[in-house]
């Protein structure tokens, strides 16, 4: 039995295959109820604080939609720049801090390992909205319950992830979702933005089929799904470097229809030029869609931990 009571969330592996199917049910519920009600009490009188030490747009408002939806409070910072953090303050302290006024905690921060760092010291449950390049486990979630929503299933499927591998942490947190299922995985990518070998490495030791190609066209002919990623230009330390790799894949509207017209396209956002505008009006691109689902999802992970369903 799947029990997320209380437990924190960090990161991708940490879910087995039948709490994943319970969180895409709870999700499932709360979409169906938000199509009559906007709001339910199941998180009255319950605050959520929602940390922000990185540049957010949907995590943050997502985290925030759900928790006001269920019923409860938010506090919070958007920004390091207003926090104490400028005044010298460890992460630790912060979070201990906010401990002493919340329930659970919604965090975003740009080093690796942060959450977890964060869930050592607090009381209350964390949820990683991202740790740098490391994990991004609720974006990994709502990707999941997208494509089931899209696809019907992710067994059986063919899903090309595309773009910056190496920093893209929604793919680190991804694939350790989609081991689970009997699926196969294409990884495309530039040779220097792989995606970590250890990552890869371990998926096949499961017995995985994982293939790594750089040519954007063949992974898109045999996909169910391509969930294409920015190129993550925060974690270059070179700027040329970043420069030169930009632009490496655009997935245009021609592509799609010449090479997979029945293809499902997915993305994180923010896209900066990796889609070109002329797809969003195709059937197949479902990348707001997902927007959509990571409510769902998140009011399904916030009432899970808390013990609420
Ligand atoms: C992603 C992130 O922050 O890792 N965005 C998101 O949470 N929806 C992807 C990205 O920034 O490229």
């Amino acid at each position: 039995m799947a029990d997320l009571v209380g437990k924190d969330i960090l990161d991708g592996a940490q879910f087995t295959r039948d709490e994943l199917e319970r969180i895409m049910e709870v999700a499932a519920d709360f979409r169906q109820q938000l199509r009559e009600e906007k709001r339910s009490n199941l998180m009255d009188g319950y605050v959520m604080g929602s940390l922000f030490f990185e540049p957010s747009t949907r995590t943050r408002l997502s985290f925030e939609t759900a928790m006001h939806r269920l019923g409860g409070a938010v506090v919070g910072f958007a920004s390091a720049s207003v926090s104490s953090t400028t005044k010298g303050e460890s992460l630790e302290d912060t979070i201990r801090t906010v401990d002493q006024y919340v329930d659970v905690i919604a965090m975003r921060h740009p080093e690796i390992g942060s959450a977890r760092r964060a869930a050592a010291v607090a009381e209350a449950v964390v949820l990683n909205g991202g740790d740098g390049a490391g994990q991004h486990p609720t974006q990994a979630l709502l990707d999941l319950f997208s494509i089931e929503s899209e696809c019907g299933s992710v067994d059986g499927k063919t899903l090309v992830l595309c773009g910056d591998l190496k920093n893209g942490r929604t793919v680190h947190a991804g694939v350790e979702l989609y081991k689970h299922y009997d699926c196969k995985m294409i990884f495309v990518a530039p040779q220097t933005l792989r995606m970590p070998a250890g990552i890869t490495a371990s998926l096949r030791e499961r017995g995985i089929a994982v293939e790594e190609t750089t040519e954007l066209e063949p992974a898109l002919a045999e996909a169910d799904v391509f969930y294409m990623t920015r190129i993550q230009k925060e974690r270059f330390a070179d700027p040329a470097e970043y420069a030169r790799l930009s632009g490496s894949y655009v997935l245009a509207r021609e592509i799609i229809e010449r090479v997979n017209p029945a293809v499902t396209v997915l993305h994180p956002l923010p896209r900066v030029d990796e889609i070109a505008a002329d797809v969003d009006s195709l059937p197949g691109a479902a990348y707001f869609r997902q927007v959509k689902n990571g409510v769902c999802i998140r009011m399904a992970l916030i009432a899970l931990v808390m013990g609420k369903v």
